[in-house]
């Protein structure tokens, strides 16, 4: 191709591998090089050894002192409480009601849906995510908002409309088939168009009547390279509610097996209340967990089961839960996750965590080699890490002894501000304002 070469000299860290079960899961280079052509990567290696495969007239971009890692991906997320992030309430259930319905409301208006869309993008790039499995409203307009930004961003976003049908306001309720319908359109018109992706929505279990869950199921079936994304396990009130509503179920999780509703490209957030069967189901079935720790701390749902989670190699991600999480940074996400190891008597060292953030994602969505690292082919979304962002970090991290040393600090003190420069598919999409 003739396309100009791009490369980018900083230290670089990928995986190739979850770091909690093998020994060589990562590359480090300290003076490393990134090289991009056509928004792919062709190259992650060091600098003295690829330097002289660099065309003569490439332009080398001098990020020395900086870190170049995969773009981070959070895989649970909703667009449409932008705007109600940091609102208290006593736990999960009253919060939906006097916060998150009222809110969501507003995205039947397509303008509003809009502008919305372009500022939480713009937040997620300054926080260095570059890919996310999204939650809209139940409004069509709300999903054709956010993928309308995203695609005039290139961003690969996985975006879907939520259904509901029942326990909810009026205002915010489909049918079954309206819904099913709505969902099966938006799948038509937007997986796979460019960077976009489509998931399958359910809010939960509670939301659903058995006739939307049965075509959820189908629609899940029908579509198997779209994803899927709902709420499992949160709160101890949600998990009696679901008891009440489906008596015949053997716990929350079988609610969405019986309806088919596990499976690869299924992505379940919290997860907090399984037990050991449902562990297994989520792992036999390639469905993958998504820890959200700002917001299970901040909604006091509970803490996190890292143990049992990993002795079932279940699939798992990390992700912010804005609007219940209280960050959109995933280096915040990171302290926090690492507070709910510790209470939970395990431990994340700092590379689990930016594996989680990277390539555990991609994993649980099915898109390594798209996203994640940096295969040769895979789509160049990347981000360059500042250690001195703040007089803090730069003072803590000149004392570091080591890569995992650096790089908890990173996680424990960074934030958006620890991000100098986010690329999406080889373009410059955001950079600090110094
Ligand atoms: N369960 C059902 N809907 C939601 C939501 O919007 N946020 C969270 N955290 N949990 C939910
Ligand atoms: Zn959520």
């Amino acid at each position: 191709s003739s396309a100009a070469v791009q490369a980018y000299r900083a230290s670089v860290l990928h995986f190739s591998n979850d770091p909690a079960f093998h020994q060589q899961a990562y590359e480090w280079h300290e003076d490393g090089l990134l090289i991009i052509q056509d928004g792919k990567v062709v190259a992650a290696g060091d600098y003295a050894q690829l330097k002289n495969s660099l065309p003569q007239t490439t332009d080398v971009q001098d990020y020395r002192g900086k870190i170049i890692m995969p773009g981070f991906i959070d895989t649970h997320i909703h667009y449409p409480q932008t705007d109600m992030i940091a609102s208290p309430a006593a736990g999960l259930l009253p919060w939906l009601e006097t916060y998150t319905f009222p809110t969501e409301r507003k995205f039947s208006d397509p303008a509003h849906a809009q502008e919305v869309a372009s500022f939480f993008l713009d937040e997620l790039l300054r926080c260095g995510t570059t890919t996310a499995m999204v939650y809209c409203t139940v409004h069509p307009e709300s999903v054709e908002a956010f993928f309308a930004e995203s695609e005039a961003r290139n961003l690969r976003m996985v975006a879907g409309k939520v259904m509901m049908d029942r326990n909810c306001p009026e205002f915010l309720r489909d049918g079954a088939e309206t819904g099913a319908r709505e969902s099966e359109n938006l799948i038509k018109k937007w997986h796979k168009r460019g960077r976009q992706l489509y998931a399958i929505t359910p809010r939960f279990a509670p939301t659903s009547s058995d006739a939307q869950m049965q075509l959820a199921g189908e629609l899940a079936r029908a579509y198997p390279d779209v994803y899927l994304q709902t709420h499992v396990a949160e709160n101890t009130e949600e998990v009696a509610w679901v008891k009440a509503l489906y008596p015949e179920a053997r716990s929350y999780l079988d609610v969405y097996d019986h309806y088919g509703m596990l499976r690869p490209r299924s992505m379940y957030g919290h997860c907090i209340w399984l037990d050991d069967a449902d562990r297994t189901r989520m792992a036999e079935t390639q469905s993958a967990v998504s820890f959200c720790p700002t917001s299970n701390l901040f909604l006091g749902s509970g803490l996190f089961d890292f143990e049992r989670a990993d002795a079932h190699q279940v699939s798992l991600s990390l992700a912010t839960d804005v609007g219940g999480g209280t960050s959109f940074s995933m280096l915040q996400t990171m302290n926090e996750a690492y507070k709910v190891a510790r209470l939970g008597g395990s431990y994340l060292p700092a590379l689990r965590m930016f594996y989680l953030a990277t390539l555990g994602g991609a994993r649980s969505m099915q898109l390594e080699g798209t996203i994640g690292n940096f295969l040769p082919g895979a789509e160049a979304d990347f981000i360059v890490l500042d250690p001195q962002a703040t007089p803090l970090l730069a003072r803590r991290t000149a004392r570091t002894n080591s890569m995992e040393e650096l790089l908890f600090a990173l996680a424990m003190l960074g934030d958006d501000r620890t991000v100098l420069a986010t690329y999406a598919a080889g373009q410059l999409v955001h950079q600090r304002q110094t």
